[in-house]
């Protein structure tokens, strides 16, 4: 069972469903963000988590790091290598030691501007999070893979329509030369007759359904169409959103700035199953890491690999237990289970 600390329990069960953008390219305008986010696929909201606090939450970031006490120093970036950190892929994913979990994750997943955000889009306050990875993106780690680009939707291509929502919170600054998020603008409005026209193109194998990765062919469609991809700049507290449509990747660093952020991804509770939330609750219990998809189709494996055995510094549990208010324990799906 989890040492989850509830500040309460106390909470609806009721499922709000009020309308949600349908993101066809042809909604009136919100005179806001949301007017990107319908044309362009993806949006920022600009200072979703206040400056001071997203400072705390990257030394809270850098203090996680240096506390496997393998060398990492945040004011040595020289220490940036793998016998020094925990487990990070070259993309600067971290998906292993119950990280989704730790309690400065759960509040980055609570905070009102970042949830608030969703709760405009889907037209509800009956949300579910997922449980996805943190991106710790140190420079000059030329001693992992290079950073390749995936270029790849979040969505299953035999699958029409808006779905879902993705997010990402920057910590750190993010300009262009820093590495980050990359997003081919209006994907989203062009999808369904991308995936019409090329549904002979043979598919890179994904992890799971809900994933499709752009070919050569793929890309040429994409530049063929007039599409234009472009690197989303960002400070420190903005959060990006993109329609999982959107194609997209995240370009490595030419710079020597690090790039933290966490993946917050959001759905409707009327969106999921009772066996989904079940299901989602084992992984919240177990503090297992899932895909961005809320409704845990796809739970990762517990394990960092190093040096091809078990990670030695593998973890069952957070460091610090989620300390979850109503609003937190409710983006759990526990609440909505009958
Ligand atoms: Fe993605």
């Amino acid at each position: 069972m989890p040492s989850v600390t509830t500040a309460t329990t106390k909470t609806s069960t009721s499922i709000q469903n009020d309308g949600r953008l349908q993101l066809t390219g042809h909604e009136p305008p919100f005179g806001d963000w949301r007017d990107d986010l319908v044309r362009d696929g993806y949006a920022v909201i600009k200072g979703a988590i206040p400056p001071e606090r997203a400072q705390a939450y990257a030394d809270e970031m850098f203090s996680w790091l240096e506390d496997f006490h393998l060398g990492f120093d945040r004011n040595d970036l020289s220490t940036a290598r793998e016998k020094h950190l925990p487990i990070i892929n070259e993309k600067g994913m971290c998906w292993w030691y119950s990280l989704a979990h730790e309690d400065f994750v759960w509040k980055i997943r609570a905070e009102p501007g970042v949830v608030g955000a969703f709760e405009k889009v889907y037209g509800t306050k009956d949300l579910i999070v997922s449980f996805d990875a943190v991106n710790f993106s140190l420079p000059g780690r030329n001693d992992i893979a290079p950073n390749k680009p995936w270029p790849h939707q979040d969505q299953n291509p035999d699958t029409r329509g808006f779905r879902c929502l993705q997010g990402l919170v920057n910590i750190l600054p993010n300009g262009p030369q820093d590495g980050g998020l990359i997003v081919c603008k209006g994907g989203h409005l062009l999808s369904e007759q991308f995936h019409q026209e090329m549904k002979d193109e043979p598919r890179i194998k994904g992890f799971f359904d809900e994933w499709y990765g752009y070919t050569d062919a793929g890309m040429k469609w994409l530049d063929n169409h007039g599409l234009k991809w472009h690197k989303v700049s960002v400070e420190p507290g903005d959060l990006i959103v993109w329609d999982s449509r959107t194609p997209h990747y995240n370009l490595p660093s030419s710079s020597t700035r690090p790039r933290f952020c966490v993946y917050t991804c959001y759905m409707p509770v009327a969106d999921v199953t009772q066996d989904d939330l079940r299901r989602k609750k084992e992984a919240f219990e177990g503090y297992r890491t899932t895909s961005h998809w809320p409704n845990a189709t796809f739970v990762g494996p517990a394990d960092a690999i190093r040096d091809g055995k078990p990670c030695p510094y593998n973890r069952k549990q957070p460091t610090r237990k989620p300390c979850l208010g109503e609003r937190g324990y409710r983006l759990t799906g526990i609440p909505y289970i009958r």
